[in-house]
């Protein structure tokens, strides 16, 4: 990857990392981000802080407010998390994943990733284009696996149909309920795994979170059978198909190596873009707080 490339856009301003669960990709690729642009970042972990001594959520806030944090990125294990700590911060929080709910620098990412990739094969008209309402129309896009955990899902199959795609959710009845349609228009519900592939441009598979399991009866040797991604499938249904996956990933159970490392990949692609789609949303949320700091300072004078 080349090195990014330095700005002082964001210099001697303040961003919080505020991480409550792990993570290896949004972490690394929001600090280097802020980093990028001449940002000073600062991790706080759940682990390692007075989080652990029971510390509330609000109470973190706004002591990383007062110690001059102008920005929170949040990664929390409830969902609306950064909902609460917008509203007691008056901060700008950019969500890096809450609960179940949503991962929206993620499916931004993954838009970017599949526009990208489908253009380069003359699928698609201009990724550079501004984005419009068709711009993925006729692209279908088939997420596999744990739906009913995933907030990657979530966020993709909120972003993905306004643009034109369809989403094809597909998993077992234990992870994917019946009504996971109705999450909006543009998604539909698919049990088998070659049906969905046969009908792709574009396949995500998800890993499954075990530590969200919690009470599911799920035979994981049934599901490998099922649902895994490998090559006999990929060759066999959907040779040409575009395979995505958020990471972690776990090899071997929803996908293989050959797979995740094959030509069809673009996870490590994902990846790479997270970084300019995070320092994307830093900039605008950091600059428009700039903007609205100057305007009340203009009335009060
Ligand atoms: N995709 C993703 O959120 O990965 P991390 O958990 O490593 O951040």
């Amino acid at each position: 990857m080349p090195p990014l490339r330095r700005s002082r856009l964001l210099a001697k301003r303040r961003v919080a990392l505020l991480f409550y669960e792990s993570s290896t990709r949004t972490r690394t690729s929001f600090e280097l981000a802020a980093k990028s642009l001449g940002a000073d970042t600062v991790l706080v972990s759940a682990l390692s802080s007075s989080i652990e001594k029971g510390e509330s959520l609000k109470d973190t806030g706004i002591t990383l407010r007062s110690l001059g944090a102008e920005c929170i990125i949040l990664r929390h294990p409830n969902s609306g998390a950064p909902y609460l700590l917008a509203r007691s911060t008056g901060l700008p929080i950019l969500n890096a994943g809450d609960g179940t709910h949503e991962h929206p620098t993620q499916a931004l990412l993954d838009l970017r990733t599949i526009l990208f990739r489908l253009s380069a094969r003359n699928r698609l008209s201009d990724a550079i284009a501004p984005l419009n309402s068709g711009v993925l129309r006729g692209v279908r896009i088939a997420i596999v696996g744990d739906i009913l955990h995933s907030r990657v899902a979530r966020s993709n199959a909120l972003l993905l149909p306004r643009l034109g795609a369809q989403v094809i959710f597909c998993g077992p009845k234990e992870l994917l309920p019946d009504n996971a349609a109705g999450i909006g228009p543009g998604v539909s519900v698919e049990r088998t795994l070659e049906h969905a592939l046969a009908n792709a441009d574009v396949v995500m598979m998800l890993r499954i979170q075990r530590e969200r399991l919690a009470g599911l009866q799920l035979d994981l040797e049934d599901y490998t059978a099922r649902y895994q991604l490998n090559p006999e499938r990929l060759a066999r249904h959907a040779p040409d198909v575009l395979v995505m996956h958020p990471g972690p990933m776990i090899r071997g159970l929803e996908i293989t190596s050959e797979v995740a490392d094959g030509p069809n990949s673009a996870i490590m692609d994902q990846v790479q873009h997270g970084t300019a789609i995070r320092m994307a949303l830093l900039s605008r949320a950091l600059q428009s707080r700039l903007a609205n700091t100057s305007k009340e300072k203009q009335k009060r004078s």
